[in-house]
């Protein structure tokens, strides 16, 4: 039988964030493991009825349950991400896609000048894909001209926890085609699970507009005018918002596994 990667089981989310622990703990935990989880948010409208911080509020979720179960170390939230095309409601804050690449650049290359070689991006917004996927690609180029040590083996993951397997049967199977693209009840029941304030926003809402291309925050706004794209956020609840937590974490540990696994 090969040895887990994982470092194992924290007791509780205080022991794997980072911004608990002191330069010489860090220190200590690249001794043992190079991995390390980076949380991927956004902070944008989502629908009527759900909070503007449901990508940054479920990512960090996402990503400390991971860290506690597999006790590799969490990075603070990265809560602004690619938002543009919902700059047409009221309380986003977008990054332009430069203004993220370089953001997720100059965080790479931090972590990779310590010694961390896998980067494991926890991601709660479709819209931080590409900017993400293009992040990588650049902070490789970096690491090898900077000729930091480790530049061969640095590698960087994506992991959408919203479009892991096991959570997208479990979308289906509870709300069929009104879990819609945007202001989802299965994003929108997490942030009722961690947040049980939210809950009393929730209310029944008329037929959403339905999802279609993505251009400009005008554009977005005339065609989904109340922010939903064919969802109905009100199927939601804190129960299934704890269930989809398991199963996302329980998902993103396996596929974290494989990754701190895999030979440079
Ligand atoms: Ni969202």
């Amino acid at each position: 039988m090969t040895q887990s990667p994982l470092p194992g089981p924290a007791n509780s989310t205080a022991d794997i964030r980072l911004q608990l622990r002191s330069w010489p703990e860090v220190e200590a935990y690249l001794e043992q493991c190079k991995g390390v989880i980076v949380p991927l948010g956004s902070t944008e409208q989502h629908g009527p009825t759900g909070a503007i911080g449901t990508d940054a509020l479920t990512a960090e979720a996402v990503a400390l349950e991971v860290g506690r179960r597999s006790g590799v170390l969490v990075t603070p939230v990265q809560a602004f991400g690619m938002a543009e095309h919902h700059l047409g409601f009221a309380g986003t804050v977008s990054l332009q896609p430069a203004t993220l690449l370089a953001v997720l650049h100059d965080v790479v290359l931090s972590l990779a000048r310590h010694g961390f070689e896998r980067i494991f991006v926890i991601n709660g917004h479709g819209g931080n894909i590409a900017t993400a996927r293009a992040a990588f690609a650049q902070a490789y180029g970096t690491a090898a001209t900077r000729g930091l040590p480790n530049a061969q083996a640095l590698r960087c993951r994506l992991a959408n926890w919203f479009t892991a397997g096991p959570v997208m049967r479990e979308a289906r199977d509870l709300y069929g085609d009104k879990e819609g693209h945007h202001a989802t009840p299965s994003e929108i029941a997490l942030t009722l699970h961690l947040e049980p304030s939210l809950v009393a926003k929730q209310r029944p809402l008329p037929e959403p507009a339905p999802a279609g291309p993505i251009h400009g925050p005008e554009d977005f706004r005339r065609r989904h005018p109340d922010g939903r794209m064919g969802s109905d956020p009100y199927l939601a609840t804190a129960e299934h918002g704890e269930r989809f937590l398991d199963i996302a974490a329980a998902a993103l540990v396996e596929d974290l596994e494989a990754f701190l696994k895999e030979p440079a």
